[in-house]
């Protein structure tokens, strides 16, 4: 089979990874690719500007399989462009990725059907936010509507700030819209499921440090990973989740002849016991797939469960990964989250992939001629430790961390702890 993998960023070097070791893959081609991957330079960086090229060049190249990874080009159509084509794809069609596509519409989905999420109200503008804003308590999260890339929520504890959040979401292409919602109170999980629509099969659940540092309240698209422990996450705690949230979005997209497929991902507040929708995101978590990769068993080949997606198959499936612990550190450019520093030599990375339970995914570096390997955008590499409990994952992780340089880079210490 052979699988064209749309994306460049860290998530899928981890889905290329698994890609490689199966029996059924003859052929990964990934776009846009890296300079040094000379199969993978003709996309260019823009997927938007490559979508048109991409159906004519799977049907020249013979791809069997097409996986999508980001969610600009599901949003944008891409699945049900192949589709059109006879090219099975996982992730979902455009009307099923308005999910993550519109906050408007996941919010406007979630009250339809009782699915639970924080009480919000909807502005058409920015005066009319302003108002909600006025009417309900802080602190308070004020949402853009469109796709930002991890930058168009704001958790304000201040009037003042959620009215500058208003202002500066107004000057994104996202900010048409704003979703002004409560602040929930309680701890964060990202429960992933792959579905063919009806049937699912989950990731292990894990935690995304989101802020740069403990404490602060600058986002950046993901410092680091765990997974979460089965004594937080109880079978009770996951019933809940597969019973009020998963199993009626599920059904309520197939009743609006909409079915999802791919890879769900609710980005989720546990209240109490009770689990809240913060996020739909239609496709695999950046971070999250890192530190999960390498959790699947040996002799589990991850192509029949991506592929099952696309065959109504997903129920004859049962779960591929270890049951192990995993933390993965995200290694970041100097600049990071704002304008990052590029160009950096880095060093080490065979080094730290010698070390037990450890495996670096590379999200954001170029292959030079001569062998180097340079920095090229913020995100540089996830280094994942995995073990038979987080403290000897996160022992592995950090010290392969250390092998590793380049100038400039940073990371957060307490990704685990
Ligand atoms: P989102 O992109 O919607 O997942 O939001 C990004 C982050 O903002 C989440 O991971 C939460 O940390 C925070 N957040 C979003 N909505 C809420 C909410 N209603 N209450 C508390 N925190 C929130
Ligand atoms: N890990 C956060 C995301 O993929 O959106």
């Amino acid at each position: 089979m052979k699988v064209l993998l749309i994306g460049d960023g860290g998530r899928e070097r981890a889905l290329e990874w698994m890609l490689r070791k199966s029996v059924f893959v003859t052929d990964v081609i990934s776009v846009p690719g890296d300079l040094g991957r000379a199969e993978c330079a003709w996309c260019g960086s823009d997927m938007f500007t490559g979508m048109g090229r991409l159906t004519p060049y799977a049907s020249r190249k013979d791809i069997d399989f097409v996986i999508v990874g980001p969610e600009a080009p599901l949003v944008a159509g891409i699945a049900d462009i192949f589709r059109l084509n006879g090219k099975p794809v996982f992730g979902p069609s455009k009307r099923a990725a308005e999910l993550e596509g519109s906050k408007v519409a996941c919010k406007l989905f979630c009250k339809a059907y009782d699915i639970p999420t924080a009480d919000f109200d909807i502005a058409q503008t920015p005066e009319q936010a302003k108002m909600y804003v006025r009417r309900r308590q802080v602190p308070i999260v004020v949402k853009a509507d469109g796709l930002a890339g991890g930058k168009g929520v704001k958790v304000a504890w201040t009037r003042e700030e959620a009215y500058k959040a208003i202002d500066d979401f107004s000057l994104l292409p996202a900010g048409t819209r704003f979703v002004i919602e409560e602040k929930l109170t309680g701890w964060e999980c990202s429960y992933i499921v792959l579905t063919d629509g009806t049937y699912t099969l989950r990731f292990p659940p894990v935690q995304d440090y989101k802020t740069t540092q403990a404490g602060s309240t600058v986002n950046t698209g993901g410092m680091g990973c765990v997974t979460v422990s089965p004594h937080e996450f109880t079978p009770a705690l996951e019933r809940k989740i597969q019973e009020t949230i998963i199993k009626p979005t599920l059904a309520a997209l197939r009743n609006e002849e909409r079915p999802f497929t791919g890879a769900l991902y609710a980005g989720l507040m546990i209240v109490g016991a009770l689990p809240y929708v913060l996020e739909f995101n239609c496709r695999l978590g950046d971070k999250e797939t890192q530190t999960i990769a390498p959790l699947l068993r040996d002799g589990y080949d991850i192509v029949p469960y991506l592929y099952g997606t696309t065959n109504n198959t997903m129920n004859y499936r049962v779960s591929p990964w270890k049951e192990e612990y995993s933390v993965c550190v995200g290694l970041a450019a100097a600049g990071y989250p704002g304008r990052p520093r590029t160009g950096d030599i880095i060093t080490g990375i065979e080094e730290a992939e010698k070390l037990d339970g450890v495996y670096v995914f590379s999200g954001g570096v170029t292959h030079m001629p001569d062998g180097s390997v340079i920095t090229f955008r913020g995100r540089v590499l996830d280094v994942v430790g995995t073990g038979r409990t987080v403290k000897i994952a996160r022992k592995r992780a950090y010290e392969a961390v250390s092998k590793i340089h380049f100038d400039g880079m940073w990371y957060r210490k307490d990704i685990g702890e």
